[in-house]
């Protein structure tokens, strides 16, 4: 018995952020965030909406696509770094919302591999025969945690979610794999919520992210590759059998690194960070829902989804689709 996704969902806010609309606040141009990046616009969520209200969109809608109910659903896991607060959770929140009252709850801290993290821990349980259907989402609204003056962060993000219903079956995840390297953790972080101190007086304060860009893009582009050779040669599966790999949306030229040290042409990788930029834990099940509505994937299909990010951490899944 195993893990196959059934369904998907996904949600993005309505407000469209364009480069040139973010060189008008920071120095910045189009063509610089274009040729470094391959984003041209983002979307951002309004101050009135947050990561619960992009998960609980995207998981309705992947309820929809499996045809699933959700009372139906044993566990639900939400991989986010942006939850609205602290507790309760996302997940508990996504699960009040949408009435899957058999449902454990819980948030899962990843950063980028949040969703490959959350799908992987499903799959957990219900190879261990505990669950049999869980809702599995990957949501995040960086633009809360952004420091609107910093160019080197501000121009790479954007907010959405993805969610995908999976359900015990015969086919569907093949092999796993995960790290982290907390050592490491220091080049891309958001500190600051649990500030308050009762001796000072201090109240807790919100922490910007920061990052170090470069430090970030060598770790991907080694350790991405590392860890899905690692994937198909202990599922013995040869990468030509592989039809798409499904990257975290960090930036083009990452995933164009990867394509020329794995040898894997990029109609293989596709891409959809150029209309929402690096959305964290929602850009493998965003991009994931787009293929599944676009009839790009075909029952039998041999997929690997990818992630990498803060922590740091770093993980991949090997499925059929
Ligand atoms: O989900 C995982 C999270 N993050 C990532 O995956 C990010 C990984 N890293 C990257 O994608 C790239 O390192 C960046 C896109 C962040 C930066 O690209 P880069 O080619 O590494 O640029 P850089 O940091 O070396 O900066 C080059 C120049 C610098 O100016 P000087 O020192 O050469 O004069 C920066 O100050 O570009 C400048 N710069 C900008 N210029 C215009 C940095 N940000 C901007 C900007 N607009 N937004």
């Amino acid at each position: 018995m195993t893990t196959r996704i059934i369904g998907t969902g996904s949600a993005v806010p309505n407000q469209i952020v364009t480069n040139d609309d973010l060189s008008k606040i920071v120095e910045t141009s189009d063509e610089w965030i274009r040729t470094r990046t391959g984003i041209r616009e983002r979307r951002i969520a309004s101050a009135q909406s947050g990561t619960t209200a992009l998960a609980i969109e995207a998981a309705r809608k992947a309820l929809e696509n499996a045809h699933v109910a959700p009372e139906e659903l044993d566990i639900i896991i939400l991989g986010t770094s942006s939850a609205d607060c602290c507790f309760p959770s996302g997940a508990c929140e996504v699960q009040g919302a949408i009435g899957a009252v058999n449902a454990v709850a819980f948030d899962l801290s990843a950063a980028c591999s949040g969703f490959v993290f959350a799908l992987n821990t499903v799959h957990s349980f219900i190879k261990a025969g505990i669950y049999k259907t869980g809702l599995v989402i990957g949501a995040d609204t960086l633009s809360k945690l952004i420091d609107w003056t910093d160019r080197s962060t501000c121009v790479l993000f954007g907010d959405a979610a993805g969610a995908a219903v999976v359900r015990a079956e015969e086919q569907g995840i093949i092999h796993l794999e995960m790290g982290a390297d907390g050592s490491r953790g220091n080049v891309l972080e958001c500190g600051g919520r649990t500030t308050g101190n009762f001796l000072t007086g201090q109240k807790p304060e919100l922490g910007y992210m920061s990052m170090e860009g470069q430090e970030v893009f060598k770790f991907a582009v080694k350790t991405v590759p590392e860890t899905i050779n690692r994937l198909l040669e202990e599922s013995q599966t040869s990468k030509d059998d592989i039809k798409y790999f499904i990257l975290h949306q960090a930036n083009y030229r990452i995933c164009e690194s990867i394509s020329k040290r794995m040898k894997i042409s990029m109609d293989r990788i596709p891409t959809n960070l150029e209309n929402y930029g690096n959305t964290s834990g929602a850009s493998i099940p965003l991009l994931l829902d787009e293929m599944n509505r676009a009839g790009m994937l075909s029952r039998g299909d041999k997929l690997v989804m990818a992630g990498f990010g803060g922590g740091l951490t770093w993980g991949a899944t090997l499925i059929e689709w």
